[in-house]
């Protein structure tokens, strides 16, 4: 729950901003993207690189507008399953339970797992943006764990052991063993997504903070350890950086924007009732660089 008490800067003639937790995350008051001058839509793309995370409320936005807005933080990516674009827009992603003529407009459950986005590819992206169409009354909401909080919670022993660990994420292995929707890759999405390694502890770009950086799903095992003590390793660090201390739970509201930094966070959706409710969200991503 956000409380005014929580405002930590009000900058009247820009933009109003208050956390979404303590440290983490900021909520910009008042903003209506579609019609905001280039001074508040650049104020808006620095909330983000200095909070982590920026939620926009209230949004009534075109997708062509949502295009414009996203590409001030950087170049569009596209996505792996094209079949899931809203038509005619590529880079805009359907997350949906919802069916037309019996067949689901998007990928429903697709996020359910503590991950971040793209993991599998040697340049992930560097952020990822959900606007809320449609939401259940209850459920189906979004976790955000922030990574650096827990990494400088690390006792200085455990920093020192994990720091040159490297992960061996592979897209195959994620699709082929995860809870919901799991398939058999093909061979052109296989050749499309070789195997990638990065490194557990991820170094911020912009200032050099560090990230415990691990996620679970594409992780097939941790380099130098046998596939059993590496998996226990992921599940134990996976476990300590999801804590409520180092998380936020987004309650959403039809018409949010919520766009996350993925160099320093882990998230999750969660399950609601999809007999009942109907959930659509539209995900874009942006392009990132190569962890270090
Ligand atoms: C995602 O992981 O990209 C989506 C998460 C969600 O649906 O809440």
């Amino acid at each position: 729950m956000i409380t005014e008490t929580e405002v930590v800067s009000k900058k009247p003639t820009v933009l109003s901003i208050r956390e979404l937790k303590p440290g983490f995350g900021a909520e910009a008051l008042d903003v209506k993207i579609a019609s905001s001058s280039p001074p508040e839509l650049a104020a808006l793309v620095s909330a983000f690189h200095q909070h982590g995370a920026l939620l926009i409320r209230n949004q009534q936005i075109t997708p062509q507008e949502l295009e414009s807005f996203m590409r001030l933080f950087g170049e569009l990516e596209e996505h792996t399953l094209k079949e899931n674009c809203l038509a005619e827009h590529p880079y805009i992603y359907i997350l949906s339970n919802r069916k037309v003529n019996g067949k689901l407009i998007g990928a429903h459950n697709d996020g359910i797992g503590w991950h971040t986005d793209y993991s599998y590819k040697a340049e992930p992206v560097m952020c990822t943006m959900l606007f809320a169409k449609e939401v259940p009354e209850e459920g189906g909401d979004t976790i955000i764990a922030d990574c650096c909080a827990a990494y400088q919670k690390l006792a200085s022993d455990t920093k020192t052991k994990l720091n040159n660990l490297v992960l061996h994420h592979s897209y195959k292995y994620f699709m082929e063993t995860r809870e919901y929707n799991q398939t058999q890759l093909s061979k052109a999405l296989q050749k499309e997504n070789p195997d990638v390694f990065h490194p557990l502890i991820r170094t911020h770009p912009t200032d050099g903070r560090k990230a415990l950086w691990v996620s679970t799903g594409t992780v097939k095992e941790v380099v130098g350890m046998s596939v059993a003590e590496g998996l226990q390793l992921i599940d134990e660090l996976v476990n300590f950086v999801t804590q409520d201390r180092f998380t936020y739970r987004h309650k959403w509201q039809k018409g949010d924007i919520l766009i996350w930094d993925n160099r320093c966070t882990l998230h999750t959706g969660t399950l609601y009732d999809d007999e009942k409710y109907i959930r659509e969200m539209h995900r874009m991503w942006i392009k990132g660089n190569k962890p270090f």
